[in-house]
């Protein structure tokens, strides 16, 4: 059985205070949600303050991206180890976010994978076809090639920690969600790939996310495809009521 996991990215949003006042309304109606992993990925500069104040809860830490290398002349980066020591136990890779501006590839989010893991972190490794990749009828060939290329050299016990969020780059922020249907279809295909590429009991064991203009209305549904195992929330994630929802919406 796999356990849903719901995680927050609060993307380039929250200064430190309103931080805290998010995770403050999360914390007073978070109740008794053991069943699903709850994560919140705020912006560095919030990790240390966002991490302290959920000290004693069962909500867990993320970061938004870090850097492959463990340290060096890299200006504006942060490694494994220093979001690791703010508490971190996840990390978001290869975000389309961070693939579009920032131009990330398949190969470089690999190799954060592998620093992330040999960091004992559990990466949330992001995949997801465009618009015209879906119109053109190739997501499936898309999303197989960075699901290769973003986990290639994984040991399969590294793989049974890792999460892969399914975020369809159409959907983000667009308010266009996937349908369950569309999604399912994806997060079926993810599973075969990684099949091939390692085993059954891998295949059966990760936790697939799905991503992209969830909200409560449709969280349930969505996280309810047999394959679908929680979300990766942006927009709806900054407000304490509709994240709640939402994490209720995988129970
Ligand atoms: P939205 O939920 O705002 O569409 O963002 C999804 C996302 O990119 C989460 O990583």
């Amino acid at each position: 059985m796999r356990k849903p996991i719901v995680a927050g990215n609060w993307k380039m949003n929250k200064t430190v205070a309103d931080a805290l006042k998010l995770v403050d309304g999360i914390k007073q109606q978070l109740k008794d949600e053991s069943k699903v992993d709850v994560v919140l990925c705020p912006p560095f500069t919030a990790l240390a303050a966002v991490g302290e104040a959920i000290k004693g809860t069962k909500i867990d830490l993320g970061a938004q991206n870090m850097h492959a290398e463990k340290s060096g002349a890299f200006t504006g980066e942060v490694a494994a180890d220093m979001i690791r020591e703010l508490g971190c136990h996840y990390v978001i890779l290869g975000h389309s976010e961070r693939r579009q501006y920032f131009k990330e590839s398949d190969e470089i989010v690999n190799k954060k994978a592998k620093a992330a893991l040999a960091a004992g972190l559990i990466p949330i490794v992001c995949v997801g076809e465009l618009l015209a990749d879906r119109e053109g009828g190739k997501t499936e060939a898309v999303v197989g090639t960075q699901v290769r290329g973003s986990l290639a050299g994984l040991s399969a016990n590294d793989m049974l920690k890792t999460v892969i969020a399914y975020e369809p780059v159409w959907a983000i922020g667009t308010g266009k969600t996937a349908s369950p249907a569309q999604a399912q279809e994806v997060h079926a295909f993810i599973r075969k790939v990684l099949k091939e590429m390692f085993d059954e009991t891998v295949a059966q064991s990760v936790r697939i996310q799905y991503g992209g203009s969830v909200k409560a209305s449709n969280a349930k549904e969505l996280f309810g495809q047999p394959d679908i195992d929680g979300g990766l929330i942006g927009g709806a994630a900054l407000e304490a009521q509709s994240f709640i929802d939402i994490v209720r919406g995988a129970l």
